[in-house]
């Protein structure tokens, strides 16, 4: 750096010198980094210097300080301090407003190590922070405005508004470049470059194109979140909140339709896309239309969470998802009164109530026990023929989730039995079980990395303190001494993982953290060493 650079530094003239400056996190998070904590873990402190971090929130600072406090084990408190604010310490890529209208906030979020937004990832980025999200004067719809939006509700808005403009354009896509108000140019994306996609889509507005069921619940949770605990309907008159939830409505009505018609016709797929790739889970059977179903109520979706392809196209646990927050979107609808189309909220009630049938008729299925005895279970994927994959995978939504987004109650019975063979090696294909870690994992990376979200998962959903201490004492010992949540974690080897910087993971981890500080604070109490 010249000695010039410098001085304009000091002056504060050079807006980009967080960049010049600031480590890219990438690298940053594959290091350890001093003071370590002082338990046996020696975990790395992994927050980016205050100069680096790309948003700041006081309120988040104070939440961070005091649940700190409330627990007793040093490294499991660095844990919390490290990955809590990963997301706004790292992924708020960009802030601003619409270029066509000046009240509407935009905020563009980065999953981590991949510089474009996903629907999903985004969505869950702050779900991590709905326990400090409160109403605020810099709303739009309110009539004083004061000039200070770093409040996390901004966020949110920002985040709901430039999905709600990503879904109006391309309601099939699941990831999305920076909007032009950015400056940021478009990321690009090999992968991709020999997709062929049914609805075509524009590559300089769209990251990546799989079509997932919940993407589109994504939106409606956030949103609602944002409604439940502001009560700012006025906000979603406003914008494109409206129409994306027109283009949400298609796009699943749609996708409800059975492969042959009466006439044993085959009725086109609204969605087609194939990739020219040697990973299976990287494209669609049938020339891209994906396996055949027949006509359930449910919503079929192209791919999984984990943006690998399903199996079969009824992917229960994002149907339980999409009609949860359907109903609980439809209350905004309400709230907005007749500035609402009329017979909206009607519209989404009834449709969520079609998938909840669809799910209990078809989604629940019979297996055959250890001592012969058949009984029921939600399966991960039906068709409608009687075809259904049995195993759980870790991205959220999952079935061992289903809880936690409030589709069911953790004592559901059949969430109870499902649960159950979820978690165990006879029940599952997909989970691993090892003397570092024992849990879910996934096809994305494969079988022997069981993913720390399904052990996250698994203790938001648990009622048994022995379970939880377990799982937490083996999430604490999977950061390879990084003090982050990786995305997998090879079950017998905790120095082999993937993914430094997965900013939803973090969240994840800090939220249940803060679940426990709630509901069972002397687990926080115990030490873990
Ligand atoms: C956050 O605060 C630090 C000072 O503690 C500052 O240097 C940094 O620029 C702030 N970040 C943002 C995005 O405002
Ligand atoms: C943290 O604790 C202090 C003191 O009890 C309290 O004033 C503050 O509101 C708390 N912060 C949060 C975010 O709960
Ligand atoms: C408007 O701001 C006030 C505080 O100035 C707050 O109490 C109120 O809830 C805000 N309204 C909305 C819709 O956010
Ligand atoms: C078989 O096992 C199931 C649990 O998997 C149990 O509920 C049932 O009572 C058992 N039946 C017999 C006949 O032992």
């Amino acid at each position: 750096m010249r000695p010039k650079t410098i001085q304009l530094l000091l002056a504060g003239l050079i807006p980009t010198a967080q960049a010049q400056s600031c480590p890219d996190y990438s690298s940053y998070a594959q290091a350890r980094h001093e003071p370590f904590s002082s338990g046996k873990h020696a975990l790395s402190s992994a927050r980016p210097a205050p100069a680096c971090r790309t948003f700041n929130s006081t309120t988040v600072e104070s939440l961070l300080t005091n649940t700190s406090a409330a627990i007793a084990d040093p490294d499991l408190a660095r844990l919390f301090t490290n990955t809590y604010p990963n997301t706004l310490d790292t992924a708020i890529r960009w802030r601003g407003r619409s270029s066509t209208n000046p009240d509407e906030e935009l905020a563009f979020l980065i999953t981590g190590d991949i510089d474009a937004m996903w629907l999903r990832d985004s969505a869950n980025q702050l779900q991590s922070y709905l326990a400090v999200l409160e109403p605020d004067a810099t709303s739009p719809s309110n009539s004083t405005k004061p000039a200070p939006e770093n409040t996390i509700a901004s966020l949110f808005r920002g985040v709901i508004n430039l999905q709600a403009r990503y879904l109006v354009t391309a309601p099939f896509c699941n990831a999305f470049q920076p909007p032009p108000e950015s400056g940021l140019a478009p990321a690009a994306n090999p992968a991709a470059a020999s997709d062929s996609v049914f609805p075509p889509y524009d590559a300089a507005k769209v990251f990546e194109c799989k079509y997932e069921l919940d993407s589109l619940a994504a939106f409606l949770q956030l949103s609602a979140d944002y409604f439940e605990a502001t009560h700012d309907a006025a906000f979603f008159g406003r914008f494109s909140w409206l129409r994306a939830v027109r283009a949400v409505l298609d796009t699943a009505g749609a996708m409800t339709a059975g492969t042959y018609g009466p006439g044993g016709e085959v009725v086109g797929s609204a969605y087609v896309f194939t990739r020219l790739t040697t990973r299976a889970t990287e494209t669609l059977v049938n020339d891209g239309a994906g396996s055949p179903v027949r006509e359930t109520g449910m919503v079929r979706s192209a791919f999984r969470p984990s943006d690998d392809a399903t199996t079969f196209q009824f992917l229960v646990p994002a149907n339980m998802m999409f009609a949860r927050y359907l109903a609980s979107a439809s209350l905004i609808v309400e709230g907005l009164g007749d500035k609402a189309p009329q017979g909206l909220a009607e519209e989404m009630v009834a449709f969520s109530a079609r998938i909840r049938e669809g799910v209990t008729k078809y989604g629940i299925v019979p297996v055959v026990g250890g001592n012969g005895s058949v009984e029921t279970v939600y399966a991960y994927e039906v068709d409608g023929f009687g075809s259904a994959a049995l195993m759980d995978d870790a991205n959220v939504p999952s079935l061992l989730a289903a809880p936690v987004f409030g589709y069911l109650a953790n004592t559901d019975p059949v969430y109870q039995r499902t649960r159950r063979g979820l978690l165990s090696p006879e029940g599952n294909p997909y989970f691993m079980k090892g003397s570092a870690i024992n849990g879910i994992g996934g096809p994305h990376v494969g079988p022997g990395m069981a993913w720390p979200m399904a052990s996250i998962v698994r203790i938001l959903t648990s009622e048994d303190d022995d379970e939880i201490v377990k799982v937490l004492r083996e999430l604490l010992s999977s950061t390879d001494g990084l003090g982050l949540m990786h995305e997998s974690v090879n079950s017998n080897n905790p120095s082999q993982w993937t993914r430094q910087w997965f900013s939803w993971a973090n969240g994840l981890f800090g939220q249940m953290i803060l679940d426990l500080h709630f509901r069972k604070p002397h687990i926080l109490r115990q030490s873990f060493q």
